[in-house]
């Protein structure tokens, strides 16, 4: 089993067979995850949608990818911070009706953003917590899903997600220490790779974990068009 962190667009992941829509109740396109999406797919996706809704906060649906380079796309609508509590139980209910409808499919992969951290407000740091918990937790009792990948949007989001996966899947005192790349190095060879064995209580393993960057310069300070 495997769950990979990558930088890049949710709409351009043409390996997986299913990508993971942070969708609004309607269904309908919007901005961020769901703009990008429904742009992608066209105007049929919105149409598969239509009787579908509403959905409710937790849940997930899933459609056909239309002019996606993905046979499935399966819509979350995750919780709005402050408002739809208890936030972390819906947030992890996401995740796993996502995966678990996947598994009922038949699908081997999926591709989740970060629900929620968006438009939502849902501060990053505890919903990838919440996210990869969810994840590896679910991964465990699925029969045919064995590959996750969590498509995120900038460097931050995606170093606050390995220092959490690290964090999971290396218990203090666990079996073995992922070794982090120094930055360097890291944005020189973009890729991180790290084992994580039986012995912790949330994850069975082993899992091969890893995550790579794409674009190595988000997040820099640096001004765009400068050298390059
Ligand atoms: N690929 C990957 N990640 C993306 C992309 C993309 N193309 N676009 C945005 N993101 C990131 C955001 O930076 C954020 O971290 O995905 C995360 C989720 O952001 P949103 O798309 O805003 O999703 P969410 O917070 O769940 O809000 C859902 O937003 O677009 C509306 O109609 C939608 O009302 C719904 C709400």
């Amino acid at each position: 089993m495997e769950v990979a962190l990558v930088v890049g667009d949710i709409a351009a992941q043409p390996d997986v067979d299913a990508v993971v829509n942070a969708a609004n109740a309607e269904l309908m396109p919007g901005a961020g995850v769901a703009g990008a999406i429904h742009r992608a797919a066209g105007p049929g996706l919105a149409d598969e949608c239509r009787p579908l809704a509403p959905l409710a906060v937790g849940h997930a649906v899933i459609t056909g990818g239309h002019r996606l380079p993905n046979p499935y796309v399966i819509h979350c609508l995750g919780p709005v911070y402050g408002l739809d509590r208890p936030e972390a139980e819906l947030l992890a209910a996401c995740y796993r009706n996502a995966l678990e409808l996947a598994d009922r499919h038949g699908l081997r992969s999926v591709a989740f953003p970060a629900i929620s951290t968006g438009v939502f407000g849902y501060p990053m740091e505890p919903a990838a917590e919440v996210a990869l918990g969810t994840v590896l937790a679910t991964l465990e009792g699925l029969h045919s899903v064995t590959t996750v990948r969590f498509v995120l949007a900038d460097d931050r989001a995606l170093r606050l997600h390995r220092e959490t996966l690290q964090r999971l899947t290396h218990p203090v005192g666990g079996a073995g220490k992922a070794t982090e790349p120094a930055t360097g190095a890291e944005r020189a060879d973009n890729v991180m790779k790290s084992r994580a064995h039986a012995g912790s209580k949330k994850v069975a393993g082993p899992w091969t974990v890893e995550a790579t960057s794409l674009d190595p310069l988000a997040g820099d300070a640096s001004p765009p068009g400068g050298g390059s």
